[in-house]
């Protein structure tokens, strides 16, 4: 099959690319990046700079490319994006769009879910023949804001309540193949990781391998989100789909010599 990976350099994409290409299909990549290669396609979601390139021939697309990163660009990007991305889509024949999504965000004030669930809507719309899976937190995303929290000298200040099930960008990346392999079919049930951890827990794993000088400090945010994110709210605890644990993670890419 003949499929467009945006955001087929990030931490899901890249898996996504990876994965298809084992198993014989051809994956092309969309990034505001030069690359190399006849499926290095270097365009932009927000100018729409090279997306009829990028669509052209194009059977299905997982689209994994957002920006949370820059909350001035969530709808440009993820919304507006989505929608420029789906018309041209729409042009050139493309037979089904896989949205990658997050479980739970409907019922969290974070801005930058508000995005998300307004590029969903686009997608249900059926502008193309679409999928959406919906994954929780993955395992790059829990270093990435312990990475952020624990840039004060000797401390990490951590939200010791918040609550996650991270999973393993591999493991969506393979349901993700699979999703591509069969029909569109709307909504599909939520992919959860293997275990419900609060950030504490997961922050003493990582700190021992990343940061053991640091003291762990519980930070308390005057933010709804943040009690929304104690409550529970982006757990599926039925849906334990993933094998691989933030702790099995960090040993696979920190091995100890
Ligand atoms: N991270 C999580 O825990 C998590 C959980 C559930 C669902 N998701 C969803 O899964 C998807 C992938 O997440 P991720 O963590 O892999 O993201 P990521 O590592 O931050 O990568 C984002 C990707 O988006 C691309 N991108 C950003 N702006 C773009 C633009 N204007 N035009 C074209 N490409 C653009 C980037 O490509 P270049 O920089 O190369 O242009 C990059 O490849 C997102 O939709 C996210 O909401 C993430």
């Amino acid at each position: 099959m003949r499929v467009l990976v945006t955001g087929g350099t990030g931490a899901l994409g890249r898996e996504v690319v990876t994965q298809l290409r084992a198993k014989g299909h051809r994956a092309r990549i969309l990034s505001r990046k030069p690359g190399a290669g006849a499926d290095w396609i270097q365009g932009d979601l927000v100018t729409g700079v090279n997306l009829e390139l990028a669509v052209k021939d194009i059977e299905t697309i997982v689209h994994a490319a957002s920006d949370a990163a820059h909350p001035r660009r969530y709808n440009a990007t993820d919304v507006l994006g989505t929608r420029r991305l789906l018309a041209m889509a729409r042009e050139a024949g493309v037979r089904h769009a896989v949205y990658v999504s997050i479980v739970g965000m409907e019922g969290v004030a974070y801005p930058y879910y508000k995005g998300k669930l307004a590029a969903e809507a686009v997608m249900r719309e059926g502008i193309v023949p679409w999928s959406i899976l919906r994954a929780t937190q993955f395992h790059t995303l829990m270093e990435t804001f312990l990475g952020g929290m624990s840039k004060l000298p000797r401390l990490a200040t951590v939200p010791f309540k918040w609550q996650f099930q991270p999973i393993d960008a591999q493991e969506v990346a393979a349901r993700l193949v699979e999703v591509v392999e069969a029909e569109p079919a709307g909504v599909l049930p939520d992919f959860g990781g293997p275990e419900v951890r609060d950030l504490k827990g997961l922050a003493e794993l990582w700190l021992r391998i990343r940061k053991p000088d640091k003291r762990l400090v519980n930070l308390w945010l005057p933010f709804k989100f943040s009690r929304q994110f104690e409550s529970g709210r982006l757990l599926c605890p039925e849906h334990r789909d993933g094998t691989v644990t933030f702790e099995q993670y960090l040993a696979r890419r920190y091995p100890t010599p």
